[in-house]
């Protein structure tokens, strides 16, 4: 689809109208069609909405072609970028397997009366970015395995010019990283840890994204029910929004040094797999009693957030699909965020308003922390407090054991990177809030 800046005298235009009900659309004369404003103030979720009704009410009337002219109640960049989001992100199909193509939609062309081009470069990038964490996502985990999520990144180093590492179980178990490889031991699937690097400012210290990996998530020993289980394909959206983040990036050519972090496993029970009751040594040196299996997240992301540490980070972000808890506490509108630095936080929570992918905070204190004392190790992998109270808090207090010589902040996207039901799909979220974030650092 194409997106322009172009002055239009056409006739054939989109018309805003304050006295239609909100996304209403309606017809007038052949060639314009009037939108609904509503009587409110527009916000920028508000023109999200607006902006696909628009998209698929011209892919519903056979229409090629919108002309926009720019609301004045927005600020025109914002304008230009929330609408360009919105309508490619919209464009784009799920695929099914070994299916054909399905058949490109009517709309083929926007074109804005005003703004700046770079506003709708910026959204294409991160809509490319968004494909990209959708299709991992959605791809079943017997074709998206840690092998996969490795070739994808592959794949994306040679595209992008970016350096890939890629450790196998044998680097991983020779930098002690007991942790993450116990929960990968009972897969058939050889765990990955996979690292990819932009260099677009010489030696500053990178931003480096940590995204967790967990191509299918059983629960292991601690098996979970089978209802809804397929969803645990999803497990991987945190390293899908990573590597969708990095490609944004790379796209953009933007003056920032980043690197992402994937460890990539798969969660199954078998006779080799960890058991409750379990204790490992994680990279850190601090031992974790594995109570609950099914807390898996935190015990490859904890190895991989002390490996991040040899990037030499100026804030390491996390990004995973970490706990079930994040869904009871905000549901499916707002990622979750727990930071040990306020203006992390604060950076982010912004970022994520501006991109409209938005994150609201929880908090960490020591009392969470607390619940996290084992009396065979360091720390047990699950809080002492009878289970479903503050479990994302838990979650992140655990991480932030392992987090302490940098400025951190964890995303909790278990609500947010797919949606259940008749239109089951992943979001891209939150490469969106990423790619802002990172954007505000220029
Ligand atoms: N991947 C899940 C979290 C999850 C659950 C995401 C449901 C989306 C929907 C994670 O590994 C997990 O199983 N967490 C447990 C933690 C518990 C055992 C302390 C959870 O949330 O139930
Ligand atoms: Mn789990
Ligand atoms: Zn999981």
């Amino acid at each position: 689809m194409k997106f322009k800046i172009n002055k239009f005298t056409t006739e054939a235009q989109v018309v805003f109208d304050k006295t239609l009900k909100l996304n209403k659309v309606e017809f007038e004369g052949a060639n314009k069609l009037k939108i609904g404003l509503g009587e409110q103030a527009l916000n920028g979720k508000m023109l999200q909405k607006l902006a696909t009704t628009l998209a698929n009410t011209a892919n519903q009337f056979n229409l090629k072609a919108l002309f926009l002219p720019v609301l004045i109640s927005v600020e025109a960049d914002d304008f230009v970028y929330i609408v360009t989001q919105a309508i490619a992100n919209n464009d784009y199909q799920v695929q099914k397997i070994d299916a054909e193509t399905p058949k490109e939609n009517a709309l083929q062309s926007v074109t804005f009366e005003s703004g700046k081009q770079s506003s709708i470069d910026k959204a294409l990038a991160t809509v490319n970015g968004m494909a990209l964490a959708r299709t991992l996502g959605d791809m079943p985990s017997n074709i998206c395995t840690p092998t996969y999520l490795a070739q994808t990144a592959q794949e994306l180093a040679k595209e992008f010019r970016l350096k890939c590492e890629v450790l196998e179980e044998s680097d991983m178990l020779a930098l002690g990283m007991g942790s993450l490889l116990s929960v990968s031991k009972g897969s058939i699937e050889p765990p990955k840890l996979i690292s990819l690097s932009y260099q677009g400012k010489g030696n500053a210290k990178p931003i480096v994204l940590v995204g967790k990996g967990v191509t299918f998530d059983s629960g292991g020993i601690s098996l979970k029910p089978g209802a809804g289980m397929d969803e645990m394909k999803y497990d991987m959206c945190g390293a899908a929004s990573v590597l969708g983040a990095m490609r944004a990036v790379a796209e953009m050519k933007l003056k920032v040094n980043l690197t992402i972090v994937v460890p990539a496993v798969e969660n199954m029970p078998a006779h080799n797999a960890s058991k409750p009751g379990d204790v490992v040594k994680s990279m850190s040196g601090q031992t974790i009693e594995i109570l609950n299996t099914d807390a898996e997240g935190r015990l490859i992301l904890c190895d991989a957030l002390t490996y991040a540490q040899k990037f030499d980070p100026a804030v390491v972000i996390d990004v995973a699909t970490l706990t079930g808890a994040v869904i009871m506490a905000l549901g499916k509108h707002h990622s979750g965020v727990m930071a040990n630095d306020q203006s992390l936080a604060d950076d982010l929570i912004e970022a994520g308003k501006s991109a409209i992918d938005t994150a609201w905070q929880l908090p960490l204190d020591d009392e969470y922390d607390e619940l996290l004392q084992s009396n065979f190790a360091d720390m047990g992998n699950i809080g002492v407090c009878g289970g479903g109270k503050a479990g994302s808090v838990i979650a992140a207090c655990f991480l932030s054991r392992f987090t302490k010589d940098y400025r951190w902040a964890h995303l909790d996207i278990a609500g947010t990177a797919w949606v259940s039901g008749a239109k089951k799909g992943a979001t891209g979220r939150p490469v969106p809030l990423l790619t802002q974030y990172i954007l505000n650092q220029i």
